[in-house]
């Protein structure tokens, strides 16, 4: 496929192919990063895991194999021209606001859900920007940012015994041509649909419908996931 060039709100943006996207997991150590890491490099992706320690994205990506490299966070920004933020919600911040001149121009995929953990379980963290995507909008202005994955269970994304992912992606954009790449790089995991799911004011709700997945995995001891029903994209 032929790279497309779009007239955005920030200028005249590039718009990868999805086969040739260079795509950095950044706190790509972690399960999601390193989850999301392995299946988007089993298809085909060239993927670098990004950390704050070089010694251990480099472990984190020889463990996963699949041609995956391992660099600094900054180094793996620099690098890529799609990232994903998979970073705790307490590094969120920090990490998007040292990073703005590397992920300049670029698409940039969050997947970080901002919740909390106490005896009654998880729950919505309060985000003064409305969500997580919101706030790395705020902080990224000349980047792309996309909201996605974030129901994406990394046990099931690690395990190779799991062949097929049987979940849809929800992806929240206001750039449209951004939003399209990330259902077209979700779609690369087998058994993933990338379903559009409106804009990044509604990056809420996605984020926080966590909290509900994780309590249902509780009770029922599973990796649940969402479908949308009667949507053929
Ligand atoms: N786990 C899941 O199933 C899942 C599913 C969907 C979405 N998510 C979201 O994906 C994100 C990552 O989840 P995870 O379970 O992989 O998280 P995690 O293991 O707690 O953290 C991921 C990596 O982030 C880096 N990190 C930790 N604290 C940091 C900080 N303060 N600043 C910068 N980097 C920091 C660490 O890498 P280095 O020490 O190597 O830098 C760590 O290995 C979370 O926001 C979560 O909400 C997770």
């Amino acid at each position: 496929m032929i790279p497309t060039m779009t007239e955005t709100g920030k200028g005249q943006e590039i718009t990868p192919s999805p086969d040739d996207v260079k795509l950095a997991v950044l706190g790509g150590t972690g399960p999601q990063g390193r989850g999301l890491a392995r299946r988007l490099a089993m298809s085909g992706l060239s993927v670098q895991l990004g950390s704050r320690d070089q010694a251990r994205a480099e472990s984190a990506a020889d463990a996963i194999g699949q041609g995956v490299r391992g660099g600094e966070n900054a180094v793996a920004a620099a690098w890529c021209d799609v990232a994903v933020i998979a970073v705790p919600w307490a590094g969120h911040a920090a990490l998007l606001d040292s990073l703005a001149d590397e992920l300049a121009s670029k698409v940039v995929i969050d997947c970080v859900n901002p919740l909390g953990f106490d005896d009654r379980g998880p729950f919505v963290i309060d985000v003064p920007e409305g969500s997580a995507t919101e706030q790395a909008a705020a902080l990224l202005p000349r980047s792309r940012v996309v909201g996605a994955f974030h129901h994406v269970s990394a046990v099931l994304l690690l395990d190779p015994a799991v062949v097929d992912i049987d979940t849809d992606v929800l992806v929240v954009a206001d750039d449209r041509p951004a939003g399209q790449l990330v259902q077209e790089l979700a779609e690369r995991i087998n058994g993933v649909r990338g379903i559009y799911a409106g804009r990044l004011r509604n990056a809420h709700q996605i984020e926080a419908l966590t909290a509900n997945l994780i309590a249902i995995n509780r009770r029922y001891k599973t990796h649940s996931g969402v479908r949308i029903t009667n949507v053929e994209p």
